[in-house]
């Protein structure tokens, strides 16, 4: 396949992760640190907000770099996304622009920028390819977060077709693990159920009631396979082309709901509240092009899920609200 590369990271290669204390930022960090890896960079945003530009390239001047990942962002469930979409847009443009533009002036050698399977259109062919960029309209509820990603995508591309660096974009599916966002206000759709669920069952609520239909579709990766897959793409791609990172399979949100219940031990009854939005009918990203590349998921849900409701359970005085 076109945009091959094999040049490997090394022990000693200083690399920033930007959003190191999130959930994709945390995964990454574990996944470098267990692998040996001495010279990471790390800044929380009360250190350096990265939607200040001179702030982000003061940061970089004196931290150099030689890989910049950008797992910084401001992130939220549908909730968020329709009550807040300035803040989404303009953070996200914000924190995007600085890193880019910052890194280019300090001479990063390369830079893996994370988008979200959110920037294909709501209607796109399943699988959906990375062709499908650009081809229709958005999803309503979260289009202003997808713009903001659209716009990282391009200027990656652009500062590839202008200064010839070999910086990427990724387009992961969602992602969970420990350390997720498990406020109900802001959460996405794993995390969110996870602490309903768990407050049902200790509480002895005889139902639960989610949002929408429980038709939709959705695929789920988990943060430590994605930490791997963005390593993987360092060592292994380099093209202008955003790529795909994702597990191939999906379930109904339904039999998600069903999942987080049983590893919950609630007993009760399941009730969908249809009068909520569902979002997009189907979201299975094609991931034809990673798996070209030598790269699989190795997580399955089932493991994961029970894997991250432990962690949850086992950390109900510092998970994140
Ligand atoms: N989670 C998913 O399902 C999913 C799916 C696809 C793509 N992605 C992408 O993966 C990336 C990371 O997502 P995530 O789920 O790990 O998000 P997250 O858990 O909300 O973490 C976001 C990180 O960004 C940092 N950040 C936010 N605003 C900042 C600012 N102004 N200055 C500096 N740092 C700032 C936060 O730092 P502090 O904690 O220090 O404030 C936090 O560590 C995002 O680009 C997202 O679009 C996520």
């Amino acid at each position: 396949m076109d945009g091959v590369v094999a040049q490997h990271l090394t022990q000693d290669t200083r690399i920033f992760i930007a959003g190191h204390r999130g959930l994709v930022g945390a995964a990454l960090w574990r996944h470098f640190a267990a692998r040996g890896y001495d010279a990471l960079i790390g800044a929380g945003s009360r250190e350096v907000d990265l939607r200040d530009p001179g702030a982000t390239r003061d940061f970089l001047e004196r931290t150099r770099p030689q890989v910049v990942i950008d797992a910084a962002a401001r992130t939220g469930g549908i909730a968020a996304n329709m009550t807040r979409p300035v803040d989404f847009l303009s953070d996200n443009l914000r924190i995007q622009l600085n890193l880019l533009d910052s890194a280019v002036s300090v001479g990063v050698d390369r830079l893996l920028f994370l988008g979200s399977s959110c920037i294909y259109p709501k209607f796109a062919d399943q699988p959906i390819s990375e062709d499908a960029l650009l081809t229709g309209p958005l999803e309503p509820t979260n289009e202003a977060y997808a713009m903001a990603k659209i716009a990282g995508i391009m200027h990656v591309r652009s500062i590839r077709r202008q200064y010839g660096l070999r910086y990427i974009s990724a387009m992961p599916t969602n992602v969970y693990g420990p350390g997720d966002n498990f406020n109900p206000h802001d959460s996405h759709v794993l995390p969110a159920m996870i602490r309903r669920f768990y407050d049902a069952a200790r509480g002895g609520a005889e139902s639960v009631t989610c949002w929408g239909s429980g038709t939709p579709r959705r695929e789920f990766l988990h943060a430590d396979d994605l930490a791997a897959a963005c390593h993987h793409l360092l060592d292994h791609y380099d093209d202008e082309r955003p790529i795909n990172i994702g597990t191939g399979t999906d379930c109904s949100i339904a039999e998600l709901a069903s999942m987080v219940a049983d590893a919950a031990g609630f007993e009760g009854v399941i009730r969908w509240d249809d009068s909520r939005p569902d979002g997009t009918p189907r979201k299975l990203i094609d991931i034809v092009r990673l798996t070209e590349l030598g790269w699989t998921a190795k997580i399955g849900l089932a493991d994961g899920l029970k894997s991250t409701y432990e962690w949850f359970v086992d950390h109900q005085d510092d998970y994140r609200t």
